[in-house]
């Protein structure tokens, strides 16, 4: 049996994971509250974070997956991309327990790791993966791609943001409304109490497949600053109507670039990933368009949604199984693409 420990320390989360032959045994996820007072991520704090935060998480992962530490057969540890000081947390943990356990190391893109979260079984009988070639829509607070997935190793990215990722247009017109960070989540909740088609926001005009958030932001901003002239109440009183109107824009935009990805390629296996594919309205998108388009869709498990270290493990049981290891002297890196 192949036994992966995976680590995830790329933002604000730590994270370990056991996956036993593709089948998750555990996956522990330490989230720092600490950057909340902040309105962000402050990097310094994550690192020290990370620091305090590893060691009991990975123990943790051991003891709930039932295994001792010397059943795992290799570890795979999130190289990039991400906040470089988090990630050497990480990366230094990995190589010196996989020096320690005499095992070999492997590094995983942290944005394929989300990719690939698709595969994690529950359980031996679990076969309810994408086949290939699918499409895999990434949404995150860093990212937003149209992805093309021929194999685990074999991935393309189609269209992608030019500007800000979906997650930060959720996150920096939350802040203008005065809501709490991350906003994604807030926006959403009050979402479902609000008129969709109350308010109209412009969406980008881009060629192809690429996307670009910064000009909602912009004139959403604009739009409740003249609002404001009139009503200083205004954001209270459409509190509800405003992030519904804002969040069915977004989603408009994600999957109307989707949608024509998949005719022009001629795929209807779809999947989503990233923190954004948490959203109940895009969601609820995917499950329209599967019965619109006949579409075989792939919505993530929550818990798999967020940044966590049973996508990473899985990605590394792939890499694991075509002997594809890393040297003890691989450094992170901040930046990466797929
Ligand atoms: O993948 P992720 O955990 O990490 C980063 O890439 O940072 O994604 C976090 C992003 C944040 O922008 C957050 O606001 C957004 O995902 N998010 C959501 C929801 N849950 C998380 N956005 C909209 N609706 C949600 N339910």
């Amino acid at each position: 049996m192949a036994i992966i420990l995976g680590i995830e320390s790329s933002c604000d989360d730590t994270s370990a994971a056991i996956i036993k032959d593709g089948v998750i045994g555990s996956n522990v996820v330490a989230n720092q509250t600490v950057h909340e007072q902040y309105g962000g991520v402050v990097p310094e704090l994550a690192s020290r974070a990370h620091q305090q935060n590893i060691i009991p998480v990975v123990d943790q992962a051991i003891k709930r997956a039932n295994i001792t530490k010397e059943d795992i057969s290799a570890i795979a540890f999130t190289r990039g991309p991400g906040l470089l000081g988090s990630l050497l947390v990480g990366t230094s943990f990995a190589k010196g327990f996989s020096t320690a356990l005499n095992i070999p190391l492997i590094d995983i893109n942290h944005l394929q790791a989300h990719v690939l979260a698709h595969f994690i079984k529950e359980d031996a009988s679990d076969e309810s993966h994408p086949a290939f070639p699918f499409l895999c829509l990434l949404v995150s607070g860093g990212n937003s791609q149209i992805i093309r997935v021929d194999d685990f190793n074999k991935m393309e990215i189609v269209g992608q943001t030019i500007d800000d990722a979906a997650g930060e247009a959720f996150d920096k017109c939350a802040k203008v409304m005065g809501l709490p960070y991350p906003g994604g989540p807030v926006v959403d909740k009050l979402a479902t109490l609000g008129d969709s088609e109350k308010f109209r926001f412009n969406k980008p005009r881009i060629d192809g497949y690429d996307y670009s958030f910064s000009g909602l932001k912009t004139s959403f901003l604009y739009f409740l600053r003249d609002e404001l002239k009139n009503d200083a109440d205004f954001i209270e009183k459409n509190k509800e109507d405003l992030c519904a109107s804002l969040q069915k824009t977004i989603i408009d935009i994600l999957m109307d670039k989707l949608r024509k990805a998949a005719i022009d390629y001629d795929i209807r296996e779809v999947a989503v990933a990233g923190g954004v594919s948490a959203n109940s309205g895009l969601r609820q998108s995917f499950v329209d368009h599967a019965k619109q388009y006949g579409w075989n869709i792939h919505i993530p498990k929550f818990e798999y949604t967020t940044d966590n270290a049973a996508m990473v493990a899985i990605a590394g049981y792939y890499k694991y199984l075509a002997k594809d290891f890393c040297d003890k002297s691989v450094t992170p890196y901040a930046r990466a693409t797929i």
